[in-house]
């Protein structure tokens, strides 16, 4: 069964509202056959990202940049996955304050490098997320899974 994979890193209540939106579009009872594992950032694994077939990355941003949460996930698994999970789809949801360009620079560049393939338009929510806000988690869980259904 396809395997998507939700990496995040959810440090406060808001990053979980839109946590549990991403998690509630993926796993909609219209999504057959799709299989969802959720996996802190600080606790995935080489191997994790290597049994799913596509990925959601969920960070605050951080200092102009994704939480050293997300970092580390990289930075452990980067070349462990490099050649084995390139044109994989994945998609990206971020919360900030004060500027999230450099999160999703970031990704843009790790996710280059990784070969991975932008299967949704990021999801950026700056402050307390709305309900159009969340509609937008919900639907960038459920593009992506749906993806992998087709595939
Ligand atoms: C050390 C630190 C650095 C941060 N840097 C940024 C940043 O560069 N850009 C931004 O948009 N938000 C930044 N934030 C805000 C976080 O993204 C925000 O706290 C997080 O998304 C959780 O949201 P909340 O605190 O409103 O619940 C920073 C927060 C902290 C604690």
């Amino acid at each position: 069964m396809p395997r998507l994979l939700i990496v995040h890193h959810t440090p406060s209540p808001y990053c979980q509202a839109m946590f549990e939106a991403v998690v509630s579009g993926a796993t909609d009872p219209e999504i057959e056959g799709v299989e969802v594992v959720r996996r802190a950032a600080l606790s995935v694994s080489a191997t994790d990202f290597l049994e799913a077939d596509g990925y959601l990355l969920g960070t605050p941003a951080n200092l102009g940049y994704i939480s050293g949460a997300l970092k580390h996930a990289f930075d452990g698994a980067y070349y462990q996955i490099l050649d084995s999970t390139q044109g994989r789809p994945f998609g990206l949801y971020v919360h900030g304050n004060e500027g999230t360009e450099g999160a999703e620079r970031a990704i843009d560049r790790i996710t280059t490098g990784l070969g991975w393939a932008k299967s949704a338009e990021y999801v950026v929510v700056a402050g307390k997320p709305s309900k159009t806000d969340l509609e937008s988690c919900w639907e960038l869980g459920a593009t992506v899974a749906a993806q992998l259904m087709e595939s």
